[in-house]
């Protein structure tokens, strides 16, 4: 589904060390990109607090929370999946309670109370501070609802509790909400106003992750190439700040390299690039130091200059290949991911050939592909009709995945006896003799375990690939472990 989150992980459930005090169990799912995720963690946190314990088992729990994603029609519908199956648990146990977090709150408000007789809390992507009040009402049997989108909430000052963690690489949140109202999109509407993150809080977190074992994070954010602190507020704002606050205002390749400085042995990662954002300095950045992971995901969404036009993504197809031949000049090892959308209304056939001979130019090392879905209140429903027959944008997607599949095969060969290095995050799903992890690029690589651990670096010859996975041997550990 979502980039960065691995199509397993959609619904799974997070549980964390349990509290003696504890007494009330809370199951929580999450669906969604990266960000839902790792604000589950930020709930959780909230609610070890107040008495809850996690668990895996629907059946035992006394609070159920599901975050949502409203980014496609159909994540929304497997979220209404999910509630019928609440609602058979909840005949079996009346007591349970029922919230609906994240971007699907945000966008249905208390429709979801009247709609879904089920759900008993609605919680929005910037009110998770309120659950315990808003809790406290439910107790009393009332339904309870936030969804007012702030202006500074940045959950900055609260340490997420890492959920389900395999100990070795982690998210940490950097910005909130989008400002770039691509006309398809409905994060805008549903995660709020752009703000960032106090770089302060950010070092903390990574240098606490760095104590705890973790080797790698990820920098996350909608934009995170729009990332600029200057003491709190909006981004838009930033106009009306004072000198000083511009003076000492920190940017995103300040932040990545404050970051990359403080742990130089944590690899260090980042999600997603806008484009129109993505500037110099933060490539000249990731080729000055090493533990930069080279990777870009640089979501395009269509090859048409009309098209992209009509997304108002505020660059050109040609601006697009400067910024790539940039990439390719500054980190010729730089591995590159796409987003790409089929059958945008008004799309044409040449459109959609353009889409295609702009990744023939880049070659993506892999890509999340997607048909045009209408999202409610989004500037495109607005304006413009979903005009594109439904057989054509799929005929339109599979034209793309195929040839996305023909990229990645070639992109893969080229790591073919070279040597790569490799954080070991876990066991290979397909041999328990195996580990399996990621190169720098991103590439998930497996070979025999030998006497190496979860967690090391390691460099590994490649002498296997399929399209996807590159198959290796060890040969020692990386001068970086
Ligand atoms: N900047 C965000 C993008 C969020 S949406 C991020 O960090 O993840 C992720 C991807 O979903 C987008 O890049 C786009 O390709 C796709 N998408 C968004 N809205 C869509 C829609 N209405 N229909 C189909 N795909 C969509
Ligand atoms: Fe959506 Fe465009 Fe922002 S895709 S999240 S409005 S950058």
């Amino acid at each position: 589904m979502e980039k960065t989150i691995d199509e397993s992980k959609q619904g799974e459930s997070l549980i964390l060390e349990p509290k003696n005090e504890n007494k009330r169990k809370l199951y929580i799912e999450s669906y969604g990109c990266a960000m839902n995720f790792s604000d589950s963690e930020i709930v959780a946190s909230i609610l070890a607090n107040e008495g809850f314990n996690t668990t895996q088992n629907l059946e035992d729990a006394d609070l159920v929370l599901v975050n949502t994603c409203s980014i496609r029609d159909k994540a929304e519908q497997t979220v209404r999946k999910r509630l019928e199956k609440y609602n058979a648990v909840k005949r079996i146990n009346p007591k349970m309670k029922v919230g609906v977090l994240g971007c699907m709150a945000e966008r249905l408000k208390s429709k979801f109370l009247e709609e879904e007789k089920i759900v008993d809390l609605v919680v929005g992507p910037d009110a998770y501070k309120d659950l315990p009040n808003l809790l406290a009402e439910v107790d009393e049997g009332r339904d309870a609802i936030n969804v007012i989108l702030s202006k500074d909430e940045t959950y900055g000052d609260i340490s997420p509790v890492r959920l389900n963690s395999n100990g070795v690489s982690a998210f940490v949140s950097i910005t909130r909400g989008c400002d770039n109202m691509c006309t398809f999109c409905v994060v805008p509407f549903t995660r709020g106003r752009e703000r960032s993150r106090d770089p302060q809080s950010i070092i903390e977190e990574v240098n606490d992750l760095w104590n705890r074992g973790f080797k790698e994070i990820t920098l996350l954010g909608q934009n995170v190439d729009s990332y600029l602190w200057y003491g709190g507020g909006l981004k838009k704002d930033f106009d009306k700040a004072s000198e000083l606050q511009k003076a000492t205002s920190v940017n995103f390749s300040q932040l990545l390299e404050l970051c990359a400085k403080t742990q130089p042995k944590m690899r260090i990662r980042f999600s997603t690039s806008n484009p129109q954002d993505l500037t110099l300095d933060v490539i000249e950045t990731m080729a000055k130091y090493d533990n930069i992971c080279k990777h870009i995901h640089l979501p395009v969404q269509s090859g048409s200059n009309r098209i992209l036009k009509e997304m108002n993504r505020l660059h050109t197809r040609e601006e697009y290949f400067e910024l790539i031949d940039n990439i390719r000049r500054i980190i010729p090892n730089c591995a590159i991911s796409q987003d790409l959308i089929a059958g945008f209304p008004t799309e044409t056939e040449e459109d959609h050939k353009d889409t295609l001979s702009l990744m023939e130019y880049v070659k993506y090392n892999f890509g999340y592909m997607f048909t045009y879905s209408e999202r409610p209140g989004t500037l495109a429903e607005r304006k413009m009709d979903d005009d594109i027959p439904e057989a054509i944008k799929q005929r339109r997607l599979e034209e793309i995945v195929q040839l996305q599949r023909e990229h990645s095969e070639i992109r893969t060969k080229e790591y073919l006896n070279t040597v790569v290095e490799v954080l070991i995050e876990r066991e290979s799903k397909k041999s328990s003799e195996q580990w399996s992890g990621r190169t720098s690029q991103n590439i998930v690589a497996v070979f025999p375990k030998e006497n190496y651990k979860i967690g090391d670096l390691v460099n590994v010859t490649v002498t296997n690939c399929t399209s996807a996975t590159l198959i290796g041997d060890a040969i020692g550990y990386s001068k970086n472990n």
